[in-house]
């Protein structure tokens, strides 16, 4: 079978495909205000996210990026403004939030299995040989029979990461995911991200504060502060 992950030429072909071809966009924020009682988490968000968009959401704890986040998993509703969301019966996403919903009291892999869906994937077969691709590029193949209650930060975000994946969504949306990884494993995240991205146009929302780890990968970063957007544009990445 072709390996699905294999292919390191991601970044030629993400510049044939990309930029100039003008996209619906799959989430539309127009005046988007949310507030918590006296506190107002976002201030008028203007913003357009397409399908196939790599964006980075970064700004300093409390700048208000888990609330956009929720409103675009309809966690949360805005307080004012519209927020549309193109094709919202087809639209598949899948967030990996903070608190990861993790089965504790199983394996790595049994948590992994959580996704398989054999109208996506037919066999078991198939779903077995895309797991163990996936977990032999983030280095976790020799961990898969460990209990989830006894991983390490580490693992347990890569197993909730991996998990979300396998469930083949359109959008990932990933909230402070690599917060306990180092830039190794982060870089295998994104790596792998980056290739779903051109393979099937995955749509990735990933929110962090670690501005410096994101300028090292290549996408649009939107910055938070004080919920309101102060910085839109591509990263440092070269
Ligand atoms: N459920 C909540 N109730 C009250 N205040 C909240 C709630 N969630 C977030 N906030 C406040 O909203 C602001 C933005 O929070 P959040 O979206 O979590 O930011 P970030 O994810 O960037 O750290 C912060 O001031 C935070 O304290
Ligand atoms: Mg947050």
């Amino acid at each position: 079978m072709q390996q699905m992950y294999s292919n390191n030429k991601i970044r030629t072909k993400r510049s044939m495909t990309g930029n100039g071809l003008a996209k619906p966009p799959l989430f539309s924020l127009e005046n988007i205000s949310v507030t918590y009682g006296r506190i107002k988490a976002l201030s008028e968000i203007n913003l357009k996210i397409s399908k196939g968009e790599m964006i980075f959401l970064t700004g300093p704890s409390g700048s208000g990026k888990t609330t956009l986040l929720k409103l675009l998993t309809k966690d949360i509703k805005q307080t004012s403004g519209k927020l549309s969301f193109h094709g919202p019966d087809k639209l598949f996403v899948a967030p990996v939030y903070q608190d990861l919903k993790l089965l504790e009291n199983q394996t790595v892999e049994e948590n992994l299995w959580c996704a398989y869906d054999k109208k996506i994937y037919g066999t078991k077969k198939y779903f077995a040989s895309e797991v163990k691709e996936l977990t032999h590029l983030l280095a976790m193949q020799n961990r898969m029979d460990l209990k989830v209650s006894l991983a390490n930060g580490g693992l347990r975000h890569k197993t909730a990461f991996l998990r979300a994946l396998l469930t083949r969504p359109d959008v990932l949306i990933a909230d402070e995911l690599t917060a306990s990884l180092d830039y190794d494993n982060a870089r295998k995240m994104y790596d792998i991200l980056n290739l779903l991205n051109v393979k099937r146009g995955l749509t990735v929302i990933w929110a962090t504060h670690n501005r410096d780890l994101i300028n090292k990968f290549s996408g649009k970063i939107i910055h938070l502060d004080n919920g309101r957007i102060i910085h839109s544009g591509q990263s440092c990445f070269m």
